[in-house]
């Protein structure tokens, strides 16, 4: 039996340890490998070398075979062809200077390729033929015939996987066509990610560079909307986490309180449904979750594409801050007591306002209603008392309310507030006796609790 393979003992026709190099083999530490049509089990030898778990090597050679065992005694060797492959599956897979040897070249790649890992790689390396033309070339060597693939051949054959060329492999003697090297991978479908805050165009570019390259666009603020209206199933926790305060126009606020409550791995898996097809995200994700979700989607089968870029312009100012600026300008104006150029009397009634509706999700109590302050602004501070524990709420959502506005000749209609504060899952609190909200300038200004004029509401209700 000639002699293939080299080893430091013995020289065979093949320059091994050059091709090893060439080769250059994933990293094997604790993996899976198979060497098919491993000849004398160099390559195998050599995997267990790197902490590979299994090591696995058929050949239809029975003499290579007992070399190969005698030489690495902890590996499996297999006398057997190609036909049917040691069940797997493996992450590396080796077909090095055989594929020609195929009946059906096709049918060895898919065979091998169905024997991988979601994230395996099969390093090929074969001669390719010089054509421009996608072909088979017959090449007569001294011993026989064989079919080499020219390189347009090796695209179609290797089109359902991703591929790359690693370069060119060692020039053996009497070699009829050049050797090269190329990794093959199963292709796998792509996320891009638009993660960043609202107001960085996110959906301006979703609109340009996806939809019209036929990528489906998945938006977080369609799914929250859908999950918040009751349209698409969702559990419990992630629905309450949403309406809580849900708005379209403070998304970034539900979208971070739905992360910090943990029910991030489920609003991934409602975003992503079922599909396999690549896909552009448009959500936004605070930065500390990032990494979260990409590890969540490339998990799910995908190559997670994160997209940064700055804002154009300046940063959007907080809502809060535009509405206290507003508020702060329209206090001026009163101070001055000048409107018209006449003289008005400044506010002075006292804080009013109402409860409207209080309802109870699972560990939250939300507070609707209105305030006006002592100065007629809408209150810098909401003081709420529930089960006897009192919580200060300086930024709560403010609400449209047109009415009060009309009713107290207001400057503006946002006097309505939204506020929700912890409840401890035993709380009795289901009546207004329970509940106390009061409202001030400031936490020293607070005026006595408000009225309550409706009824409690829980969460059933919702
Ligand atoms: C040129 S050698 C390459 C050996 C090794 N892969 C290397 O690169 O050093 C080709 C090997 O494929 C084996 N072989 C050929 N046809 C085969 C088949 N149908 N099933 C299994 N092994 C086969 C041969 O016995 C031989 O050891």
């Amino acid at each position: 039996m000639a002699q293939y393979q080299s080893f430091p003992d013995v020289e065979g026709d093949s320059r091994t340890l050059e091709k090893l190099k060439a080769l250059s083999i994933p990293d094997l530490a604790g993996r899976r490998f198979l060497d098919v049509g491993c000849n004398e089990g160099f390559f195998c030898g050599f995997a267990k070398f790197r902490g590979a778990e299994r090591v696995v090597g058929i050949d239809h050679s029975q003499s290579y075979i007992e070399r190969a065992r005698k030489r690495f005694p902890t590996c499996e060797f297999f006398a057997q062809p190609w036909d049917h492959l040691p069940e797997g599956p493996y992450e590396v897979i080796l077909l090095a200077s055989a594929l020609h040897y195929a009946d059906d070249q096709n049918a060895l790649i898919r065979q091998i390729m169905n024997n991988l890992t979601p994230d395996g790689t099969l390093v090929l390396e074969l001669g390719i033929a010089s054509s421009p033309t996608a072909e088979w070339k017959k090449i007569s060597r001294g011993i026989d015939e064989r079919l080499f693939p020219s390189m347009p051949m090796v695209k179609g054959m290797l089109s359902d996987y991703a591929w790359k060329w690693i370069g060119p492999s060692v020039l053996q003697e009497g070699d009829p066509v050049p050797r090269h090297v190329i990794h093959v991978t199963r292709k796998r479908p792509m996320a891009y990610l638009l993660m960043q805050p609202p107001g960085y165009g996110k959906t301006t570019m979703a609109e340009k560079l996806f939809q019209p390259a036929g990528v489906r666009v998945i938006s977080g603020d369609e799914i929250l909307h859908l999950v918040s209206q009751g349209r698409l199933p969702a559990s419990n926790g992630l629905t309450h986490a949403i309406r809580t305060d849900y708005s379209p126009f403070r998304i970034d606020s539900t979208v971070r309180r739905m992360f910090d409550e943990g029910h991030g791995v489920e609003f991934v898996s409602l975003l992503l449904g079922s599909s396999q097809e690549d896909f552009a995200l448009d959500t936004y994700v605070p930065a500390e979750h990032q990494a979260s979700v990409v590890s969540l989607i490339k998990s799910a089968g995908f190559v997670p594409v994160c997209f940064e870029w700055e804002r154009a312009g300046e940063a959007l100012l907080p809502m809060e801050a535009a509405f206290q600026a507003a508020e702060d300008y329209h206090s001026f104006l009163q101070q001055a007591q000048v409107k018209g150029g006449e003289a008005v009397p400044s506010y002075n009634k006292g804080v009013q306002g109402f409860v409207d509706e209080v309802y109870r999700l699972p560990n939250r109590l939300v507070v609707r209603g209105w305030a006006v302050d002592a100065h007629g602004r809408a209150p810098s501070v909401l003081a709420v008392r529930v089960d006897g524990k009192s919580y200060l709420v300086r930024a709560y959502e403010r609400q449209s309310r047109p009415d009060v506005q009309t009713h107290l000749d207001l400057p503006h209609p946002r006097y309505g507030y939204q506020v929700s504060v912890p409840l401890e899952s035993n709380s009795s609190a289901a009546s207004s006796e329970a509940i106390e909200v009061r409202a001030g300038a400031s936490e020293e200004d607070l005026g006595p609790p408000l009225r309550f004029s409706s009824i409690i509401r829980t969460s059933d209700d919702l």
